[in-house]
């Protein structure tokens, strides 16, 4: 079973002082969201998306997606052409992290003149395997009428900005966030295949419900005459284990600390971040920290002391 190599993915990552244990799922989540932000370097009039999965629900997912012209770029911090390492946030930083936020419509409408395309938004999957593609008009599985956009308007040289599964949380990281590839080929297709195992994260208390992956990538060239879908495609499937992460010795002190320090950080990141220049956030607990954060550190720790006395 493949899964069993992203278990020890996650077991190599979680090192001697946190419990980790692997349950049964026996919970059934029918249904997922997937959230991401992409940039394709292509007009979004050429694009076509698509999910499939093994239900055989097939719709178009570009109706839930916004779709919005855009000049293409790769912020300097990418990490470019390169899968090969799995990062699996920790424990602290998951639950420093783990603020829920909503994507909001920002109500763009598609410029199809504009060079590339920024995609973004929710998508509900069914919770079995399945597969998002994007790919070009004419070049799909049944659509063979090429002469509708030539081979060399084709570009699938692509950022991620952010892709997860189940609710969003902005700051937690996940492998395929921030990365890039570029192509010098117009018949490029990458194929992304993720092993998503969902991972509850307990800590004094505070449980964080979310869904870490692993990832491989496969890159394929096609020519003009073996007709290959050319495209970029993200193939996901769900382990039927739940992994729980607990760490029970922490202080409380500790944990205050920690999350002062990291919460100054994220008000940081909030202004100047690009994930967040380029995707408007709702915060749901927003307002509060971001008038702590203007306290700095010694805030939260006066309040502390405050209760003391
Ligand atoms: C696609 O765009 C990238 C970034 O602008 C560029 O480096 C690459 O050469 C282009 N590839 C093709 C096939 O035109």
């Amino acid at each position: 079973m493949s899964s069993l190599r992203s278990f020890d993915a996650f077991r190599q990552f979680f090192g001697g002082e946190v419990d980790h244990q692997f349950h049964v799922d026996n919970v059934v989540d029918s249904t997922l969201l997937i959230n991401l932000d992409l940039m394709i370097n292509m007009p979004c009039k050429f694009i076509h998306t698509n999910v499939q999965d093994n239900t055989d629900d097939r719709f178009l997912a570009s109706e839930l997606l916004k779709y919005e012209g855009f000049r293409f770029f790769i912020p300097p911090s990418y990490k470019l052409n390169d899968h090969n390492s799995i990062e699996t946030p920790d424990l602290d930083e998951i639950m420093a992290e783990g603020i829920v936020a909503q994507f909001q419509d920002r109500g763009d409408s598609k410029d199809s003149i504009a060079p590339a395309c920024h995609i973004y938004g929710t998508i509900p999957v069914n919770k079995v395997s399945g597969d998002l593609h994007f790919t070009a008009k004419g070049y799909g599985y049944r659509d063979f009428d090429r002469t509708r956009l030539g081979v060399e308007q084709l570009n699938f040289t692509h950022i991620i900005n952010e892709f997860s599964f189940g609710e969003f949380y902005p700051y937690i990281h996940n492998p395929l966030d921030a990365t890039a590839q570029v192509t010098e080929e117009n018949l490029q297709s990458y194929e992304y295949y993720l092993n998503v195992v969902p991972t509850l994260y307990k800590k004094l208390g505070v449980e964080i419900k979310t869904n870490q992956y692993s990832v491989s990538l496969q890159k394929k060239l096609y020519s003009w005459e073996n007709r290959g879908v050319p495209g970029i495609f993200l193939k996901y499937d769900f382990d039927p284990i739940n992994l729980v992460v607990e760490d029970k010795r922490i202080s409380f002190f500790n944990f205050i600390i920690r999350l002062a320090t990291i919460y100054g950080g994220i008000i940081v990141t909030a202004r100047w971040g690009y994930k967040l220049l380029d995707k408007t956030l709702i915060l749901l607990f927003g307002k509060k920290f971001a008038s702590r954060g203007e306290e700095k550190l010694a805030g939260l720790l006066d309040d502390n002391e405050d209760e003391r006395k």
